[in-house]
């Protein structure tokens, strides 16, 4: 699971630009699943298993595209100004380096504050990728770039790398896709696009596949670190089965299926109410005439910075849960 994770998260590819994290999840994925496309929006499709007797169709989605930066200018002394692609927070970019497809690296750097614990807003702040005038600079007008910082290793089998939000829940379904036990159900395994910009890969996908159940795998918060703000979420505690954040609603049949199964498989997991934010299990869920959805989240600290931190067995417990879950008929009683 960790050099899986390097490798996924290592990859740059910013919302709108999936097709390097496509490609690669793809040579990954095609030997294992049935059927494999990708969709006009770029997301990657991979089908499992035909519907049976008592199956369901079923989507599970992780978003592949990760926040970034799009180039809107570049001055008269090669200086590149940027706006956000994505949740991009000013205190998480001064100083930080960017990475572009080419390979480009620069340094953001900003106008100065009257306060040294001032921060300048992005419009404020520019990317120096040592040019000297527009002529000599490598990157242009509408040039996408992701936060750049190495993949480590921390702690208690804790990982840090940018882009854990989402490659740590796309990890967890290409291990799925390896594991996935016999089952009556059509379960197609969607790589999403667009999600940081408003669900929009999983959008398309959804309406397009119809499925009878939908599961997002995402990263959540947590509220373990010095003074965070109240939440019942931890790392290394097990994945999180979302209840409810800022989007949706799960279902509350489906929310209670996956606890049942984490307890009768001795799996840990944690309740998750998230206040701000949401998933593609929000579109998913409002497909067509509804699709009973929910989310099993990856505990994550400091999303959204390019130094997003995850507990490996909490990777690993999701693996468990998911095919403890779709690896039977379903039987999801009452709403
Ligand atoms: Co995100
Ligand atoms: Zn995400």
């Amino acid at each position: 699971m960790k050099t899986l994770l390097k490798i996924l998260t290592e990859c740059a590819s910013p919302t709108g630009r999936e097709l390097p994290i496509r490609n690669l999840i793809r040579s990954m994925v095609e030997s294992l699943a049935d059927e494999v496309s990708v969709d006009v929006m770029g997301n990657l499709i991979a089908r499992k298993g035909s519907l049976q007797p008592g199956g369901m169709k079923i989507m599970l989605s992780a978003h592949i595209d990760e926040i970034g930066i799009a180039v809107t200018h570049v001055d008269d002394n090669g200086f590149v100004r940027f706006t956000n692609v994505g949740g991009v927070r000013p205190y998480t970019c001064y100083s930080g380096r960017v990475r572009f497809s080419d390979g480009t690296v620069g340094v953001i750097g900003m106008e100065p504050t009257t306060s040294v614990t001032e921060v300048q807003p992005l419009s404020k702040m520019y990317i120096d990728v040592g040019a000297t005038n527009p002529a000599d600079c490598p990157v242009s007008v509408g040039d996408f770039g992701v936060f750049d910082r190495p993949f480590a290793e921390l702690g208690n089998g804790r990982i840090v790398s940018k882009a854990m939000d989402d490659r740590a829940g796309a990890a967890v379904l290409v291990r799925l896709l390896e594991m996935m036990p016999e089952n009556p159900h059509e379960i197609y395994f969607v790589f999403s696009t667009q999600e940081e910009v408003g669900l929009r890969g999983a959008r398309t996908a959804a309406y397009h596949i119809d499925p009878d159940l939908g599961i997002a795998l995402d990263v959540t918060l947590t509220g373990d670190t010095p003074k965070s703000a109240t939440m019942d979420v931890a790392l290394g505690k097990g994945p999180a089965i979302k209840v409810k954040d800022s989007g949706m609603i799960s279902s509350p049949a489906l929310v209670r299926y996956l606890t049942e199964i984490a307890v009768k498989e001795e799996i840990p997991y944690q309740m998750e109410v998230l206040t701000g934010g949401t998933t593609d299990a929000a579109a998913i869920q409002v497909s067509r005439g509804g699709v009973p959805s929910g989310c099993i989240s990856i505990p994550c600290r400091y999303v959204h910075s390019p130094s997003e931190v995850v507990d490996l067995a909490d990777m690993e417990n999701a693996v468990r849960l998911l095919v403890a879950a779709l690896g039977q008929s379903i039987l999801l009683g009452d709403a």
